[in-house]
């Protein structure tokens, strides 16, 4: 049987964390039921201790949805995971993710602590989370610019504490696809306990590479959950775009191997979901989700299309929810394509002659007009037979 992959959506916590994003507990809970629909695994909705919102939002959101986990962020203390645990208290299933950073940089100057400090933190945190749940997440902030010896040293005492899922944060997007995915193949096989927990991703865009770095934690170093949001919503450049990792999987399977729960057909539903709560418009070249992602313009393109929609489409558009790919008539578009739209419109030509006038007329009109309309067609057709 092929390993599944844990699909970790945070776009109700790190996403809110995009500026200008932020939610209201009804808008969340609205984001939440369309994530259960669309069959995450686990849902992070929030980071309880951060505000009275956010933990009313994380209570209210586990207290309704049943079929994912709920989790909810906290740091490393105890007031934080007492908040989570409160919060995710009416939960079915809950995960507390409690984290501290580990590189040298942000423990020196951000926490000012020492290492051996950060260490007994982590420990502690983790003991005491799990008083509250069997399913504690640990991870180490600032991961992959920390020291392999020190963070071996803190995965295996948080492993033995009880941390289930040891998430290698990649927070300010620093990582490069193949080392990224080494370091986690180094610390799963130095760390002696490593096989105890679910290794998971959690990458940033600053470099364009979420997607990229945390597909290659899975294949090179084998991680089995990736923390990713709706639209790769995420503070700065953003997060690891859901959709991308989940049609990226799906689509080529013969490379990945795994198996998702992830309904397919829901993630555009979510996406325009997120998009028209937050304000934060998709690109239209955006993969999986945009509005071009499966529009074809150039007359070559939709010509092959029209014979086999294989040739230039590597996915289905109604398998992610749109209702069909698109054809958009224009300049670049061939006979082929002009012929089937007015099929669709109901207008039958009398003789290729006709079909051939009417075609060079839409032409003309194409090279002045950007965007044609299906009303531009039929005052073309109208045009060409009022002529004769
Ligand atoms: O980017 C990050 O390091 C985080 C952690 C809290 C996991 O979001
Ligand atoms: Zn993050």
């Amino acid at each position: 049987m092929a390993d599944k992959l844990i699909i970790f959506d945070t776009t109700l916590r790190d996403g809110e964390q995009s500026p200008g994003a932020s939610m209201t507990k009804d808008e969340k809970i609205r984001i939440a039921k369309q994530l259960e629909r669309l069959r995450v695994d686990v849902i992070e909705a929030g980071f309880a201790a951060a505000s009275p919102g956010d933990f009313e939002s994380i209570k209210a959101i586990a207290g309704i949805i049943k079929d994912s986990t709920v989790c909810s962020l906290s740091r490393a203390n105890d007031r934080d995971i007492s908040r989570a645990a409160e919060a995710l208290a009416p939960a079915e299933r809950k995960r507390i993710h409690t984290f501290i950073a580990t590189s040298p940089l942000h423990m020196e100057k951000k926490l000012r602590m020492t290492p051996d400090q950060v260490l007994e933190q982590a420990k502690l945190a983790v003991r005491f989370a799990r008083q509250f749940t069997d399913d504690v997440e640990f991870s180490p902030e600032d991961g992959s610019r920390s020291d392999m010896d020190f963070l071996c040293k803190v995965i295996e005492s948080v492993i033995n504490e009880g941390a289930r899922t040891i998430n290698f944060a990649d927070t300010v997007g620093y990582g490069v696809p193949e080392l990224y995915g080494q370091m986690i193949k180094t610390l799963r096989e130095r760390i002696p306990n490593s096989d105890k927990a679910v290794w998971s991703v959690h990458c940033h865009n600053d470099l364009g590479m979420a997607v990229a770095n945390s597909l290659a934690g899975v294949v090179i170093g084998g991680a089995r959950q990736v923390e990713c949001t709706i639209n790769g919503l995420g503070e700065r450049a953003g997060n690891t775009a859901l959709e991308e990792v989940v049609m990226a999987v799906r689509t080529r399977r013969d490379h990945f191997g795994l198996d998702l729960s992830i309904d397919t057909a829901q993630i555009v539903p979510a996406s325009k979901l997120v998009s028209q709560i937050t304000g934060f418009a998709v690109q239209p070249n955006k993969a999986v989700v945009g509005a071009n992602a499966f529009a074809h313009a150039s007359g070559i393109h939709q010509d092959g299309v029209l014979k086999a929609r294989d040739t230039y489409e590597i996915m289905r558009a109604e398998d992610v929810g749109w209702t069909a790919n698109k054809i958009v008539l224009g300049k670049l578009s061939g006979r082929n394509a002009f012929k089937q739209r007015l099929e669709e419109l109901g207008i039958g030509l009398e003789s290729e002659t006709e079909l051939n006038a009417a075609f060079s007329r839409f032409k003309e009109l194409a090279d002045r007009k950007s965007e044609i309309f299906d009303e531009d067609i039929i005052a073309v057709v109208a045009d060409e037979q009022h002529s004769h």
